[in-house]
């Protein structure tokens, strides 16, 4: 991530004194996924997967494509390798493997599954309204537009994106049994055979449009925030037999170990949603109506540029509704000339007569048309800023917030949910933004603002809390009174590669 970067010269040398071996980690015992974050760090901080996606993070957004994978068919004189790395069971996938559908081409390196047990066929990663499926299969792909290779992308925001397939208990899965009938063969870990290839395409759903996509990471250490997930909606089934045969074939432990190690149960348990929204593809259907729609980025893009170069007055005007939590307009149309009169005039006299309802009607369009309350609008994202607020701080580096947005208006943070958001900026982020520009223009809109959230019926406690009314003129580095943080940001950079998704 972008602001882990101003203190990496420091982790740098850190690192290199650390020992270089990759540290063991389990699914349970005194290795378990509680202790991951001690020798990974990354596993206790922001982004973490799997979560359970509950209905009411989803935000439906219409300009999610069908998923597009292309030479997904291999054919079988092809050879796959098939191994057992102790923590799953993983093919290798070739490079001719791609996505397509996604703002840059993403090239499958492998594929393998998470799964439960004999006594419990549950272990999925993911949750659908805490449904926990039987087993989960993840199709990992890098950027190859911007890395070379998969370990060059691995720790990087866009470096990977996951295909995510739920597999329930049912009908037998012919695809399936194309690899499992050589699971015997790397009953061990560290073992490996060279299987002919099939269609991988089968291992999907049949429809690749209908999914859920967040920000996420790796599900094992070193659980980086890199992941770009797809989940389709729709799951597959194994039979019961295959079930089985995936759930006591393999071993965590290798060969000459004396006390052989099952391997099963592979599962990390759902993680803190921490503000994230799930954006869905699909909006018909059981327990969806009433899903809100996203903000298109392009619209929150050009509102940060605003802040950061435009014309403020522009957005005390055209613009302030739209930096304001959703559902503020429903509840308060009349109230929107109110705002503006009582804002002294300095910033937009000019642009007044602009502020007509015609103006105020076009621009609501097709916002807030979901069931979430004013309470949770503004939260959006709220502690993702903190803990940035709260990095720079520890690396005395508050001040860099401005310049770090400003670079390039976040491609480089984990972000794409963050521009994705439905209820857009916190209010200190806005004023961070605001930092820089002309003194009287942007205390005129920072006054705006903060009147506006004011006025609404339930003010956000965070907000609250958080932003005290100071004048702008003696803003500060925006406190940040909330628990104090678990791990150590910022975290190590280098830690040695093992990862599976
Ligand atoms: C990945 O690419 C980097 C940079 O080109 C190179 O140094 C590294 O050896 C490559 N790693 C693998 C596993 O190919
Ligand atoms: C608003 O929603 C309606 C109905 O869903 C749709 O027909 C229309 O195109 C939408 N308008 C915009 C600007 O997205
Ligand atoms: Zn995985």
């Amino acid at each position: 991530m972008l602001f882990l970067r101003f203190t990496l010269n420091i982790l740098l040398q850190l690192t290199l004194l650390s020992a270089l071996h990759a540290a063991k980690w389990t699914y349970s015992g005194p290795e378990g996924e509680h202790h991951w974050s001690k020798n990974y760090p990354y596993c206790g901080g922001a982004f973490q997967s799997p979560i359970d996606i509950k209905s009411d993070l989803l935000r439906f957004d219409p300009t999610l494509r069908p998923i597009e994978v292309h030479n997904y068919n291999l054919s079988p004189h092809e050879q796959l390798t098939l191994g057992n790395n102790g923590h799953s069971v993983q093919i290798s996938l070739p490079s001719k493997m791609y996505i397509s559908s996604l703002p840059h081409r993403y090239t499958a390196a492998q594929l393998h599954f998470h799964w439960g047990s004999s006594g419990r066929p549950a272990g999925s990663e993911h949750m659908v309204n805490s449904k926990q499926y039987a087993a989960e299969m993840h199709v990992v792909h890098y950027n190859s537009d911007k890395y070379p290779n998969i370990s060059m992308a691995v720790d990087k925001s866009d470096g990977l994106a996951v295909l995510g397939v739920l597999f329930e208990v049912g009908e037998f899965n012919p695809a399936f049994e194309q690899f499992l009938k050589f699971i015997n063969g790397i009953k061990y870990r560290d073992q490996k055979v060279q299987v002919p290839g099939f269609n991988i395409r089968a291992l999907l759903p049949a429809r690749l449009d209908e999914y859920y996509r967040y920000d996420g990471s790796l599900t094992t250490p070193p659980c980086y925030p890199s992941v770009l997930w797809t989940l389709f909606r729709n799951h597959l089934t194994i039979s019961r037999k295959q079930f089985m045969s995936l759930a006591t074939a393999l071993y965590s432990s290798h060969a000459q170990d004396s006390a052989p190690v099952p391997l099963n149960g592979n599962y990390r348990k759902p993680q803190l949603v921490d503000n994230r929204v799930v954006l869905v593809s699909f909006k018909e259907g059981r327990g969806l109506q009433g899903t809100l729609t996203v903000t298109s980025p392009h619209t929150r893009k050009q509102i940060i540029q605003q802040l950061l170069v435009g014309d403020l007055a522009d957005l005390a005007d055209e613009g302030l509704y739209r930096l304001l939590p959703s559902g503020l307009e429903k509840i308060y149309p009349g109230k929107k000339n109110n705002l503006k009169n009582q804002q002294s005039g300095s910033v937009s006299k000019t642009k007044q007569q602009m502020l007509n309802p015609s103006m105020w009607k076009k621009s609501q369009i097709n916002r807030s048309v979901g069931k979430l309350g004013l309470a949770e609008a503004p939260l959006c994202y709220v502690s993702l800023e903190h803990k940035i607020f709260r990095q720079l701080k520890q690396s005395h580096a508050e001040n860099q917030i401005v310049q770090a947005l400003r670079d390039a208006v976040f491609p480089d943070l984990n972000l794409k949910s963050y521009l994705d958001c439905k209820s857009d900026l916190a209010l200190p982020t806005i004023r961070h933004l605001l930092r820089g520009r002309p003194t009287d223009e942007a205390f005129e809109l920072d006054r705006s603002l903060t009147k506006a959230l004011m006025n609404q019926g339930k003010p956000s406690t965070v907000i609250k809390k958080t932003v005290p009314m100071t004048k702008y003129g003696s803003l500060t580095p925006v406190p940040v009174p909330r628990k104090p943080p678990s791990q150590g940001y910022p975290h190590p950079w280098l830690l040695p590669m093992e990862w599976e998704d």
